[in-house]
């Protein structure tokens, strides 16, 4: 929707005046000390102050290069006359961290939002890029509500081995599976491990973070196009720079998250995420920034849109190709500019344009990639929402990434009481498990764990792997990575930890999916199943103390996106007062 104008802001309008401006004890203090960093009174007078929050650390290779990348932005915030102040903030390294950067993504956002409140930033520029890195500055950022623009890692090289391409996760998973089977030595396996990874930027493969970035692109906050950058491609370094002096004007003109993220903006980054074949963690993620931007966003608007909007691009894990494809083939704006129809085209940007001005004429140049909506890859998005009396509040299953044969199934249960009996038990040869089996994994939610870790792709008996199965149904409330595949049903919520339906699933027991038709049914009476609830005993939280005391008690349910209940909301804070 365009934007009533607006009057522009004079330099006495910014923030960052009440802390250089004045010509008081504490502005002699902020300006005295900003002197001691190197900088002149000409380099800070009147000019907005743009804080640049980097998660860069050794501890995310998928940022190693955001120290290089803040220096860009700082080249454009100069150029365009703001004066950039880089604040470094918790990184959330998606393969280091533990048990899951999930637990922390709410600590990240609640890092961004009041650094922004409690330093003299006019406008912001994010850098992150590895999974949740992208909704934590976001949700944060959309509470601060001042000016923001997304700088995404980008994705990292294509892998190679032996002259295969090889996908982030994606094909870790598969080629794992045939380790397990004893189909592939350790030679190869080690010689895997030097070619997967072979540069700075996030999972090249549509896992989440090329989800989330994709969806942020569609909802107007970064760059239009900016998500489909390869990480090392010198057009990375100038959208950084381009990000940097479009902020500076983004301050002078207000335009704030707020006025971006729209419910309409939302339904167009859900649109590109089912068009995309995108994370199923974009549906948490989205949820919880719609919550955090006022806008009504909830699972069942995923499951509608996902019906109607086309699987078109040709991504692993769902599809065959990498993100350094998609950029040569047209990138994101390729991608909705095939989707015109389906999007809220006067939606506005970061840019102060509207998304259908931004891709106005943006080429498609490899129909293998982008497929022609006349041709597209399936007829509907990848993700369904399901429910049941096994899922009362929801579940998702990404079936575009499962074998067609299970969508619609009913099968025993093989239950597993949390991810160590998992771990203890699969390879069993004793396990009571068929190709035909549902396993089951409990204690994996957003609490149970807790983090809600993606442990969700639970892996195939090593017996029946030895058999020549490779997908069966596999059920959760756990999450599953974007790079991950199979007929895996997630997010089950509530979640078993609190009381769910899935805590009283027994061995043995049927359990019935249809994706079809949405439905997700455990084949046990109501009565057998409150006989099993008034046997149970929930189990203590773990956390007597720290961050993790705070999140058990304010975390929600999946379906409510996993933020902090005292964090959702728009209502207004105050800038702090200083004396
Ligand atoms: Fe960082 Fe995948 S591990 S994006």
């Amino acid at each position: 929707m365009s934007l009533p104008a607006r009057p522009r802001r004079q330099p006495d309008d910014l923030r960052s005046h009440r802390w250089f401006g004045k010509d008081d004890l504490r502005s002699f203090g902020h300006r005295s000390r900003a002197k001691q960093a190197g900088f002149s009174a000409d380099d800070i007078a009147g000019k907005p102050v743009i804080a640049i929050l980097n998660t860069w650390s050794d501890a995310n290779p998928c940022h190693t290069h955001f120290r290089l990348r803040a220096e860009d932005v700082k080249r454009g915030v100069w150029q365009a006359g703001g004066f950039p102040m880089e604040i470094p903030l918790l990184t959330l390294g998606e393969t280091f961290m533990k048990p899951s950067t999930m637990l922390y993504r709410n600590l990240l956002a609640m890092d961004a939002e009041e650094a922004l409140r409690a330093y003299p930033a006019d406008g912001v520029v994010l850098l992150g890029g590895c999974d949740k890195t992208v909704p934590a500055l976001l949700m944060g950022a959309t509470s601060a509500n001042l000016p923001a623009i997304f700088v995404p890692a980008g994705p990292m090289l294509r892998g190679n081995w032996r002259g295969q391409i090889l996908g982030s996760g994606t094909d870790v998973w598969k080629y794992w599976a045939e380790r397990r089977a004893g189909a592939l030595d350790e030679c190869a396996w080690r010689e895997m491990e030097d070619g997967i990874a072979r540069s700075f930027g996030t999972c090249m493969t549509m896992g989440t973070a090329s989800t989330m970035a994709a969806t942020v692109d569609a909802l107007g906050l970064m760059l239009p196009g900016a998500s489909s950058i390869p990480a090392a491609d010198s057009m990375h370094a100038r959208m950084a720079s381009a990000a940097g002096r479009r902020i500076v004007e983004m301050v002078w003109e207000d335009l704030r998250p707020r006025d971006i993220m729209t419910t309409a903006a939302f339904e167009n980054a859900v649109t590109a995420a089912m068009a995309i074949g995108g994370s199923t963690n974009a549906i948490i993620h989205l949820v919880a920034m719609a919550g955090r931007a006022g806008a009504a966003l909830d699972i069942d608007r995923f499951d509608a849109l996902s019906r109607r909007t086309p699987f078109i691009a040709n991504i692993r894990p769902s599809g065959q190709y990498l993100m350094e494809d998609l950029y040569y083939a047209g990138g994101l704006r390729g991608v909705l500019q095939r989707l015109r129809d389906l999007l809220h085209l006067d939606c506005v940007t970061v840019t102060g344009r509207t998304l259908g001005e931004e891709i106005d004429g943006a080429p498609v140049n490899n129909d293998e990639v982008i497929a022609p909506r006349e041709r597209p890859l399936g007829p509907e998005g990848g993700v369904a929402v399901l429910r049941g009396n096994l899922a009362p509040d929801g579940a998702v299953i990404k079936h575009t990434a499962a074998e067609r044969r299970l969508l619609r199934h009913a099968g025993p249960a093989v239950v597993f009481r949390n991810y160590n009996d998992l771990e203890a038990r699969i390879d069993d040869p004793s396990l009571p498990a068929t190709a035909d089996s549902v396993l089951v994994l409990q204690d994996a939610g957003p609490l149970g764990a807790p983090g809600m870790p993606e442990w969700g792709m639970l892996p195939i008996p090593k017996k029946l792997l030895a058999e020549g199965v490779r997908d069966m149904v596999r059920i959760s409330d756990a999450r599953m990575s974007g790079t991950a595949y199979g007929a895996c049903v997630l997010h089950v919520a509530p979640e078993s930890f609190v009381g769910g339906p899935l805590a009283f699933v027994r061995d043995g027991d049927i359990i019935e999916l249809d994706v079809p038709d949405r439905r997700l049914t455990l084949r046990v009476s109501d009565e057998e199943l409150s006989r099993r609830r008034a046997s149970w005993t929930p189990r203590e939280v773990a956390y007597p103390r720290g961050y993790g005391h705070l999140y058990a008690r304010h975390v929600t349910q999946a379906n409510r996106g996993c933020d902090f209940d005292f964090l959702e909301g728009t209502a207004p804070i105050a800038d702090p007062e200083i004396h």
